[in-house]
């Protein structure tokens, strides 16, 4: 797709039927050849995307509210972007973090360091993906602390690699097949209080779903002086963008200070200027000892990151280390995503978040569907139930829905068990997010 092949708009265009000829191709060898644990939910067959259109290989043209899972912040191919990875390319591919030194490592740690929660001096490990940046902290945690044990959230997504999908636990399909996984994880109910754990309202609610950790946990089956870390997603992503009252991340804190646990937040999904702050925890002032990120960091370009208080980093040279990690492509990538975030992109998320939220809001009194809609800046959530007074799940409803959206131009993700996620490119217009409403609207009802 050329860049004047966009629609003037910035609106879908669709010429085919869908799939198209050339799609359906390419699905019958991906059928064939590919592997099968990929998890499509339409068929769509990208060729070019340039901001927030895709376009597929049949020269359909839609509109991208996933962002290839909450990945390209900056918009699909920002020029900036992909002139930063062409100069880099031309001059190095690779080097190896691992064994030589190269400044772009150093330039991202300091462009990011400023940006962190908390006054405490950071370093930085690098890595290829959300998951490696967990695998990192959960070793880090583990070596600094001396203690073994983890607690983590249920519906909380941290990665599949076998540590990382150890604290995951989001559906049983990600972990069906491969235990035993990693010993020593505890996971408790994680504050989603549209769907209270502990069956309490808010006014009656005193942070059980933090308290349970010294009320029930530590008195029964985890010993607090073997707990290194405590796993937490300031908006748990995969499970349905579920977002936790301030008061929890107070609680958690204490009682992780009370205990010398480490907190560490991942920040992979929620990350980035995508709730219209550089980091969820932000919003709820939580100060994490570690934090990891990927996905929005480098537009699209692989790279994970832990970064960790410096006094943690007590690990030597050769304790953790990864032959691509820190790539010098993705690093420059990486270096003019976090501007573009800072001059525009962030505010752009808080706005048409805060926008999109509004014309939301009374969609539970008004569509029979809409069972909750929650969110922070542009990563939102809307929750399908089949009934109000029960919540009963609309997973069915939810998978047509997403299909539905397909077939109008419009690309959403579900999450959760019938939840479906918002997570557009930072550069969102408002025509693009009444575009986006319109569709979902008409479809919900
Ligand atoms: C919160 C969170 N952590 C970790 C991961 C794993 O990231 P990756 O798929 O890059 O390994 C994800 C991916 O969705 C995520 O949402």
């Amino acid at each position: 797709m050329s860049q004047t092949a966009i629609t003037e708009t910035g609106l879908p265009l669709l010429k085919t039927e869908l799939p198209g000829p050339r799609a359906k191709e390419i699905l019958e060898l991906d059928a064939r050849y590919v592997s099968p644990s990929y998890s499509r939910p339409f068929p769509l067959v990208v060729a070019s995307g340039r901001g927030a259109i895709v376009e597929d290989v049949d020269g359909n043209q839609f509109l991208d509210f996933s962002a290839g899972i909450a990945v390209v912040s900056t918009g699909h191919c920002h020029p900036a972007v992909v002139e930063a990875i062409q100069r880099q390319a031309a001059e190095l591919i690779h080097m190896s973090g691992t064994d030589f030194y190269y400044p772009s490592m150093v330039r991202l740690a300091e462009k990011l360091a400023p940006l962190m929660p908390g006054p405490a001096p950071k370093k930085f490990y690098y890595g290829n993906s959300g998951t490696e940046a967990v695998e990192a902290a959960m070793k880090l945690s583990r070596y600094s602390t001396g203690r073994d044990k983890f607690i983590a959230f249920l519906g909380a997504f941290h990665g599949r690699t076998l540590g990382a999908l150890s604290l995951t636990a989001s559906k049983p399909v990600q972990r069906r097949g491969f235990g035993p996984l990693l010993p020593g994880v505890f996971h408790i109910p994680y504050p989603n209080c549209y769907r209270c754990p502990y069956n309490l309202a808010p006014k009656s609610c005193s942070m059980e779903c933090a308290r349970v950790i010294e009320d029930r946990l530590f008195k029964t089956t985890l010993p607090a002086e073997e707990t290194a870390a405590i796993f937490v997603e300031p908006i748990q992503g995969e499970s349905g963008y579920v977002v936790p009252r301030k008061e929890f991340f107070d609680e958690l804190q204490a009682i992780a200070r009370r205990h010398g646990i480490l907190i560490v937040a991942d920040e992979v999904q929620s990350g980035c200027g995508r709730t219209g702050k550089m980091w969820a925890s932000e919003h709820f002032g939580l100060v994490p000892d570690i934090m990891t990120m990927a996905k929005g960091i480098a537009s699209g370009m692989p790279l994970g990151v832990m970064a960790a208080d410096a006094s943690l980093m007590t690990w030597g040279p050769g304790s953790h280390a990864s032959t691509f990690g820190g790539n010098p492509v993705s690093l420059a990538a990486a270096l003019v995503t976090v501007e573009l975030l800072q001059m525009a992109l962030i505010e752009n998320a808080a706005s048409v978040g805060a926008y999109m939220l509004e014309r939301m809001a009374d969609w539970p009194r008004r569509l029979r569907l809409a069972g909750d809609v929650r969110g922070k800046g542009l990563m939102i959530g809307i929750e399908l139930v089949r009934d109000k007074e029960t919540r009963e799940p609309a997973k069915q409803e939810r998978d047509r829905l997403v299909e539905e959206a397909f077939r109008r131009g419009l690309l959403v993700l579900g999450a959760g068990e019938s939840s479906i996620r918002l997570s557009p490119p930072l550069i969102i217009t408002r025509d693009q997010a009444d575009f986006a409403l319109g569709v979902l609207e008409d479809c919900l009802r």
